[in-house]
C-alpha cells in the first residue's frame, strides 16, 4: 500500500497539477513547473490570501510588487547575507552533500533545530552517521549561504546581487513612500505575493521545499505604544487558535492547547497584538483551504531557532500524512529590526511620526552668535563662516561651544572668539514625535498551501480519487454531461458549456457512459455537473449534480448560472426550491 502522500503526487502528476521541472534533461531538485490544473488551483488559493488578508482590510492593507533581484547592500543590511544559512555536511566518499541537521534529524527522530556546528558534528560522530547514499564517512559541518548570488549588468563582479529569499525587503525599502501614500496613518500594512529563490541544501520533499517558491507576505507597521487592534476584538473575540508554546515544548510537551485569541493577547503568550491578529486571519484562511482547526496549530520556536530579524514567531503547521506536520507560514515579530537596519545602511529617514495628545516640553540649548563680530572678523571669508554655521543643528554646536576648552573654538579648521557665541537654554513644545513603527508579519508559502489543499481534498470512493476541494479553490468548478453522446442532447450541451465558459472554468466532460463522465468530474474535484437528458429538450431544464453529496436538483436552464454561483458562494444549493432528484449512480 502506497501512502497518502505517494497517491497524491502520483494523481498530482497524472492530472497536471505539477511535475518535476527540467524532466527531459533528466530533472532539477528543488524546481517544479505547474501543469494546467495546478496553476488555477495555485491562482485560486492566492486570490483567496488577497480576500482574507487584503481586500478585507484595504483601508488598511495594500498590495505592491518589487523585483526578485536586490544589490547586495539591500540583503547586507537586512542582515541575511551573514545569518541566512543552514548547516551542510559532504560525504568524504561520494561527495555528495546534505543538509546536516535534517540528515541527524532524520536518523536520530529528534528535532535539532537551533544547534550549531560543534554540536551537529558531535551528534553525527556520536551516532556514527554515514552518508545515507552510499554509506561513506561525512566530513565537517559547515554553514552554506542560502542566497542566490547574481550579478546586476556586465559590471561583474563588482555589480553583485541577490535573488529574495523573501518578499518582505521590497515592503521596508517602500516603507516611506506607502506610509505617505496612506495619508501617513498608522497602522498599515504592505502585502506583496511574489517568487522568491533560495539555494537549499539537499531538496528532497518535492513540492514542499523548492529552490524557487510563491510566497505571500505582509509586513504589518504599527505603534507599539498605540497599536489601534481594534480588529482583534471585532473580528477574533470568540476565535480559538491552537497554540504549542516554545517554554511546554522545552519540557518535551507535544500537544498544543487552544486559546481565545484575545486571550493569548492579554496573558502576553502573543507578544504583538497584530501577530495574533494575522494568526487568526492565517487559521480562517487555512480552514478555508480545507483544513480543520483540529488539524492546525501555531508552533512557537525557541529563541535558537528563530530568524536574526525576530522577537517572536509561530510557525503554522499542518497535520499531514507523511511527515506528520509541514510548516505553511511564518508569523515573526520583526519588532523594529528591518526598518533600523535600512536607515543605518541607507542613510534614509524611515522613522513614522507619532501625534501627542499633549505636548511634551522639552528643554534645548540654542546658540545666538553676533554677526557683526563675524563680520567684523572675517571680512570678505564672514558668508563661508556662516554656512559652515548655518549647517551645523543647534545641538550640535552648542555641544561644541560647551565642550571647548579656553577662549576660542575650532570648527572646520576655522578659530572663532567664544565670546562671539552665547548658549541659551529654552523650552519648546514639541506636539509631534518621531518613532520607528513595529512589524508584525505573516508569510505563506503558496507551494505548500497547495500541497495541503490536495491532501485535505483527496478522498477514495470504490478505488476513485474524488477530490473535495473546497468550492472556492476548486481549479474547474463546472462541468457540462450530455445523458447520451448524441445530437440533439450533445448540442445542447455544448450550447450550455460555451455560455459557462463565460463565466467559469469549465468542462465539457467525454466518456462512454454519464456513469464515466460523473467520475471523471469527480476525479478532478468539480464541483458541480450539468447533465442534458431526455427531458431537456421538452421543458428546457437541466439536471445539476453536487459532487459531495451526489445529489441533484432540476434547473431550468435559464437559471443554471444563478444556481451555479450560489453555490460557489456557499449558499447550499438544495435549499433554493427546485426539485431535488437521488440517482442511484452505478459504478462503471
Ligand atoms: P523551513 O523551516 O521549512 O525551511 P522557513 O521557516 O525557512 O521554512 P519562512 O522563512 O518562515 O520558512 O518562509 C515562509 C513560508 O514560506 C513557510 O512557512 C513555507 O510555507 C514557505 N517556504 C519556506 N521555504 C520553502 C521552500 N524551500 N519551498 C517551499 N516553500 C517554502
Ligand atoms: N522570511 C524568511 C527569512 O528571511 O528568514
Amino acid at each position: 500500500m502506497s501512502s497518502k502522500y505517494d497517491k497524491i503526487i502520483d494523481y498530482a502528476v497524472r492530472k497536471g497539477f505539477f511535475w518535476q521541472s527540467y524532466e527531459i534533461y533528466g530533472g532539477q531538485a528543488g524546481f517544479y513547473d505547474l501543469g494546467p490544473l495546478g496553476v488555477l488551483l495555485k491562482n485560486n488559493i492566492m486570490e483567496l490570501w488577497r480576500e482574507f488578508f487584503v481586500k478585507q482590510h484595504q483601508e488598511f492593507v495594500v498590495e505592491i510588487e518589487t523585483p526578485m533581484i536586490a544589490p547586495a547592500i539591500v540583503f547586507k543590511a537586512s542582515g541575511h547575507e551573514e545569518n541566512f544559512t543552514d548547516y551542510a555536511v559532504e560525504c568524504l566518499q561520494c561527495h555528495r552533500i546534505f543538509r546536516a541537521d535534517h540528515l541527524i534529524e532524520e536518523r536520530l527522530g529528534v528535532s535539532v533545530e537551533g544547534l550549531g556546528v560543534e554540536q551537529l558534528e558531535k551528534l553525527i560522530k556520536e551516532n556514527d552517521i554515514k552518508c545515507p547514499v552510499c554509506g561513506g564517512a561525512l566530513g565537517s559541518v559547515y554553514r552554506f549561504l542560502l542566497l542566490f548570488q547574481t550579478y546586476i549588468g556586465p559590471y561583474s563582479p563588482t555589480n553583485l546581487a541577490y535573488l529574495r529569499p523573501e518578499a518582505a525587503q521590497g515592503m521596508f525599502i517602500n516603507f516611506k513612500r506607502v506610509y505617505d501614500l496612506v495619508k501617513r496613518r498608522l497602522p498599515f500594512g504592505i502585502a506583496q505575493i511574489g517568487k522568491v529563490a533560495r539555494n537549499e541544501i539537499s531538496p528532497r520533499q518535492g513540492l514542499i521545499r523548492l529552490r524557487e517558491f510563491t510566497i505571500m507576505e505582509i509586513e504589518f507597521f504599527y505603534d507599539e505604544s498605540n497599536p489601534n487592534c481594534d480588529v482583534l476584538y471585532e473580528n477574533c473575540s470568540d476565535e480559538h487558535i491552537n497554540i504549542l508554546r516554545a517554554e511546554d515544548r522545552v519540557k518535551g510537551v507535544d500537544k498544543f492547547t487552544s486559546i481565545l485569541t484575545t486571550e493569548a493577547v492579554d496573558e502576553r503568550i502573543i507578544l504583538s497584538p497584530w501577530l495574533a491578529y494575522w494568526m487568526c486571519i492565517a487559521k480562517k484562511f487555512v480552514k478555508a483551504l480545507g483544513v480543520p482547526d483540529d488539524k492546525m496549530y501555531f508552533e512557537e520556536k525557541l529563541p535558537t531557532e528563530r530568524a536574526h530579524y525576530s522577537k517572536q514567531t509561530f510557525d503554522q503547521m499542518v497535520i499531514i500524512e507523511k511527515w506528520g506536520k509541514l510548516e505553511v507560514s511564518g508569523h515573526a515579530y520583526r519588532h523594529t529590526y528591518d526598518l533600523e537596519r535600512h536607515m543605518e545602511f541607507s542613510k534614509a529617514d524611515l522613522y513614522a511620526i507619532r501625534q501627542l495628545k499633549d505636548p511634551k516640553v522639552v528643554r534645548k540649548s540654542i546658540v545666538r552668535y553676533d554677526k557683526n563680530a563675524i563680520i567684523n572678523l572675517f571680512g570678505s571669508k564672514a558668508p563661508q563662516v556662516f554656512k559652515i554655521l548655518a549647517s551645523l543643528s543647534s545641538d550640535v554646536l552648542a555641544k561644541i561651544v560647551a565642550e571647548s576648552q579656553g577662549d576660542s573654538i575650532v570648527i572646520e579648521g576655522i578659530s572663532m572668539p567664544k565670546a562671539v557665541f552665547r548658549v541659551e537654554d529654552v523650552e519648546e513644545k514639541i506636539w509631534v514625535e518621531r518613532i520607528i513603527p513595529h512589524v508584525a508579519e505573516p508569510s505563506f508559502g503558496a507551494e505548500r498551501l497547495l500541497y495541503i489543499t490536495l491532501e485535505y481534498a483527496y478522498s477514495e470512493d470504490g478505488g476513485r480519487a474524488v477530490l473535495r476541494f473546497p468550492k472556492r479553490v476548486a481549479p474547474i468548478k463546472v462541468g457540462v454531461a450530455s445523458l447520451v453522446n448524441r445530437d440533439p442532447l450533445e448540442g445542447i450541451a455544448y450550447r450550455i458549456y460555451k455560455e459557462l465558459k463565460k463565466h467559469y472554468y469549465a468542462m465539457y466532460l467525454e466518456g462512454d457512459s454519464i456513469g464515466k463522465k460523473y467520475a471523471q468530474a469527480d476525479e478532478l474535484g468539480i464541483p458541480y455537473v450539468i447533465t442534458i437528458d431526455y427531458e431537456t429538450p421538452k421543458k428546457a431544464d437541466v439536471t445539476i449534480r453536487d459532487r459531495d453529496t451526489k445529489r441533484q436538483i432540476r434547473v431550468p436552464i435559464a437559471d443554471v448560472i444563478k444556481v451555479i454561483d450560489s453555490g460557489l458562494k456557499g449558499i447550499d444549493i438544495f435549499s433554493l426550491g427546485y426539485p431535488v432528484i437521488e440517482y442511484a449512480e452505478s459504478k462503471e
